[in-house]
């Protein structure tokens, strides 16, 4: 084990979404090791519910043309100025992983793949922190949009859940404040 990691509990209690990503590539091998270790999320039956259309190096460019295409109908109004700085957004992760999940007719099976796939979508983002690098879960509307569903091969059956971006960072976010464990938490009790 490597000496320098983080505790799990630190992982998750340290582990921020970065959205200031410093533009500094993500290896290959690196993003495939965090992709890899991710699988040992629970997921019931052992159907592994998830497959990830990665890009990090050469495939970046493509793929922010593609991003391009989309922001540009929200950014329509955008100069061009504007338009390069809303696309630091896309341009500046080293590194991209869309996680799509199976759509499975029986609603049971669909919610339960959908739980394990997040559970591999934060596996992966807590992997990452260890290694100093920084994740952003997104849900951009044109996720479901057919013409970039098309762009990334999904098909029909198929749900892309997420945007993951991933990246080196200079500064680390804040974080907000979350509620203290006994305003969601209560006892089970025979008289409820
Ligand atoms: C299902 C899901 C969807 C999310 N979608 C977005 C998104 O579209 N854009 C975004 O900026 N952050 C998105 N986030 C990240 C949240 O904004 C972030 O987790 C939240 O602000 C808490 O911050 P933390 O992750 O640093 O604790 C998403 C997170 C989850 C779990």
């Amino acid at each position: 084990m490597n000496e320098q990691s983080l505790s799990v509990r630190e992982a998750i209690i340290q582990r921020r979404s970065v959205k200031n990503f410093n533009g500094q590539p993500v290896e290959r091998e690196t993003l495939m090791t965090v992709l890899e270790d991710a699988k040992w999320a629970p997921n019931h039956g052992n159907r592994e519910p998830w497959r990830v259309v990665a890009a990090c190096g050469k495939e970046l460019a493509d793929l922010h043309t593609v991003l391009r295409e989309f922001g540009v109908t929200k950014w329509k109004d955008l100069s061009e100025d504007e338009l390069t700085k809303q696309m630091k957004k896309f341009t500046a992760p080293g590194a991209y992983a869309f996680v799509i999940v199976p759509e499975d007719v029986r609603q049971k099976e669909r919610l339960e793949d959908y739980a394990a796939a997040s559970a591999y979508i934060q596996n992966a983002q807590l992997l990452a922190w260890d290694l100093g690098i920084g994740s952003c879960w997104k849900t951009p509307p044109f996720l479901d949009a057919p013409k970039f569903r098309e762009a990334l091969g999904v098909k029909p059956g198929e749900r892309i859940i997420s945007m993951l971006q991933l990246g080196y960072f200079d500064e680390m976010p804040k974080a907000r404040p979350r509620k203290e464990v006994d305003e969601f938490v209560t006892f089970f009790s025979s008289n409820n």
